[in-house]
């Protein structure tokens, strides 16, 4: 719950097969403080878990999607309770559990632990007032949610290395250039864009959705080689599934496929 008047620090909505998370903490920018985490972590496991909703929004405000984590919380941390208390691992991680597609949906700032929790987002679809950094050095840290890493698979070291070392941010236009968003939209459009991106999805076989969603991450994560072996496998093992079958049958038929959602 937030610091005030007993508000969410995620709002939830459903619409279609699509659920969308809203972060909350406006007066904040939507510093990503541990309540905030928690409480996105329930709500992306609640949709994962739920059969009617096929793939998941993360959302902010329109002038930021996220400033980062919650500088105010941090200012008095010391190690090793940082170390102790697993403070990344207890709650910043719990998005790569979802299996379920998850799209960030930014509009304004996504700074620090905010770009880097579009980073874990499956697919990144931006508005023209996005604005993307690391600016972690100002405060005299490094990104520690992932974002050395995913940073410079998205856009390359030379890109990669110049946002963190420097801390400067990239607009919507440079960040789409440089790979680390799929599409930029008109602010005004970006929500309906992502619903009607989710429900696209949402539509589609679960299975074979989630089995793309592994087989894409394992290219990150592994040899050429072994990804492809994993692909191969998860392919083969979709002949075992009626969506395959329906699937195949409706594209001859010339009809719409009547998949199974749950
Ligand atoms: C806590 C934050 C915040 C943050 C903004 N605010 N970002 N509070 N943590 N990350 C608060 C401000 O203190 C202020 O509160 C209110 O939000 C509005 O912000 P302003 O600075 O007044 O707005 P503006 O001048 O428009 O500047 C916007 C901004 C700036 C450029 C985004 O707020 C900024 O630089 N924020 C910090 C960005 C950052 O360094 N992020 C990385 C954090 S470290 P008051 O009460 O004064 O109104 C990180 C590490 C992650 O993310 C590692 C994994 C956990």
């Amino acid at each position: 719950m937030s610091e005030a008047a007993g508000e969410r620090l995620v709002k939830t909505e459903r619409h279609g097969r699509a659920g969308l998370a809203r972060l909350n903490r406006p007066e904040a920018l939507n510093a990503l403080s541990d309540a905030l985490m928690a409480e996105l972590g329930a709500a992306l496991l609640a949709f994962d878990a739920d059969p009617e909703i096929g793939a998941i929004i993360i959302t902010g405000s329109e002038r930021a999607f996220a400033a980062g984590a919650d500088i105010r919380e941090m200012k008095d941390r010391a190690y090793p309770d940082t170390f102790l208390n697993d403070f990344i691992g207890a709650r910043w991680e719990t998005i790569l559990r979802v299996r379920k597609p998850v799209i960030a949906a930014v509009a304004g700032f996504a700074l620090g632990g905010g770009c880097e929790l579009a980073m874990m987002c499956d697919i990144v679809l931006a508005a023209d007032t996005a604005r993307f950094g690391q600016p972690e050095i100002n405060l005299g840290i490094i990104p520690g949610a992932g974002g050395t890493q995913r940073l410079v698979r998205a856009v390359g070291k030379a890109k990669a290395m110049e946002m963190v070392l420097s801390g400067r941010m990239l607009s919507a236009e440079e960040a789409e250039r440089a790979n680390l968003v799929a599409r930029v939209v008109p602010a005004a459009e970006l929500i309906a864009e992502a619903i009607k991106l989710a429900e696209r999805i949402g539509g589609l076989s679960p299975v074979a959705v989630a089995m793309a969603k592994q087989a894409v991450n394992s290219a990150f994560e592994t040899t050429l080689r072994a990804g492809i072996l994993h692909e191969r496998q998860l392919f083969l093992s979709l002949f075992g599934t009626g969506d395959q079958r329906e699937g195949m049958a409706a594209f001859l038929e010339k009809r719409s496929p009547r998949f199974r959602q749950s």
